[in-house]
């Protein structure tokens, strides 16, 4: 590799069926391209890694010994794959998208090492391939990940994800508008996914069916997403919020924000992700988005992200 070259790969949010997802239920994610991973590329005498985000540098000795981060585990995973060793680029790594907030910076930042490391040796990875070394840093991150994060970001396509079934992609064919907005609190993910199979382990028969409500709902959410059908999304949506209260996963200041957003006009609002802060999600429409906005706003949220659900490439 001779010249400089750059890649990226876009955030995520779950539309529907976090949680559930973990044990076999469907759920529905999609990219958000405007917020995304970059990864810039420079050839170099020895191969290190620049993080711009949390002022870390990493070079070959770091990577080799420290076998439980992120970073590390991508490169020797991705390595190992390849047959290769490390090629002799430096990797400058950015990104828009806030960490421990719902909306997979960790899958974004994996996913660009690992294409980076391809494309130093110019070798073409599958889409699949490159989402499965990915799933093995999600493991680092999260305990027992669904794959539901990296699965939507690799392959920056909404998807219709099940555990024991192939991935499902999917384009809509009318755009849905939606506000992501931030509690500004961070919440580690494998906290929350850890306390739903304390609760799940007690009593298992209460929460498989709350599971399997959750997995109802994402199934006529996807027909919604299909049909164009908004005020059906947007109650499926509040119905998939009451479930995520009933797994704890919410917390005060998501239902400050899914509470004003819906005052002011949402057709849906529910916690995006793990939960217990981070971010969520209110479907709007062209007539209440600036009110919704507004509602966000003065409720707390720390950030407000406009995002349009593209619809299909004709
Ligand atoms: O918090 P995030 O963005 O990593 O989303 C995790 C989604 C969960 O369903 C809670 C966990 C998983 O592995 O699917």
């Amino acid at each position: 590799m001779n010249d400089i070259q750059s890649i990226s790969a876009p955030a995520k949010i779950i539309l529907l069926g976090e949680h559930a997802v973990v044990y076999n239920q469907p759920a529905i994610a999609v990219p958000v391209p405007q917020l995304r991973a970059h990864c810039v590329i420079t050839p170099a005498d020895e191969f290190s890694i620049i993080a711009e985000n949390t002022g870390t540098t990493l070079n070959l000795k770091l990577i080799t010994e420290q076998v439980n981060d992120a970073l590390s585990l991508i490169v020797t995973t991705t390595l190992k794959f390849l047959d290769k060793p490390a090629p002799s680029i430096s990797l400058r790594l950015s990104s828009d998208i806030p960490i421990a907030s719902g909306l997979g910076s960790g899958a974004a930042v994996s996913a660009v090492v690992c294409k980076a490391l391809a494309l130093a040796y110019d070798i073409e990875l599958s889409t699949e391939t490159i989402n499965q070394l990915v799933y093995q840093v999600e493991k680092l991150h999260h305990g027992t990940p669904s794959g539901i994060d990296n699965t939507v970001i690799v392959y920056e396509k909404p998807v219709y994800y099940r555990r024991s079934e192939p991935i499902t992609v999917f384009e809509v064919n009318k755009p849905f508008k939606f506000l992501i907005a931030d509690t500004g609190e961070k919440a580690l993910t494998h906290m929350s996914v850890g306390d739903v199979r304390q609760l799940y382990l007690h009593e298992q028969k209460k929460y498989t069916t709350i599971f399997e409500e959750i997995g109802r709902l994402v199934v006529q959410g996807k027909s919604a997403l299909l049909e164009g059908d908004s005020q059906t999304l947007g109650k499926l949506m509040n119905q998939n919020q009451i479930l995520l209260r009933e797994l704890t996963v919410s917390s005060e200041s998501l239902e400050r924000l899914i509470d004003s957003a819906l005052k002011s006009g949402a057709l849906g609002a529910k916690l995006s992700g793990g939960g217990r802060g981070g971010n969520m999600i209110a479907l709007v429409d062209e007539t209440s988005e600036q009110e919704v906005h507004k509602a966000l706003s003065q409720a707390g949220a720390t950030k407000i992200i406009r995002f349009t659900l593209p619809t299909l490439h004709r």
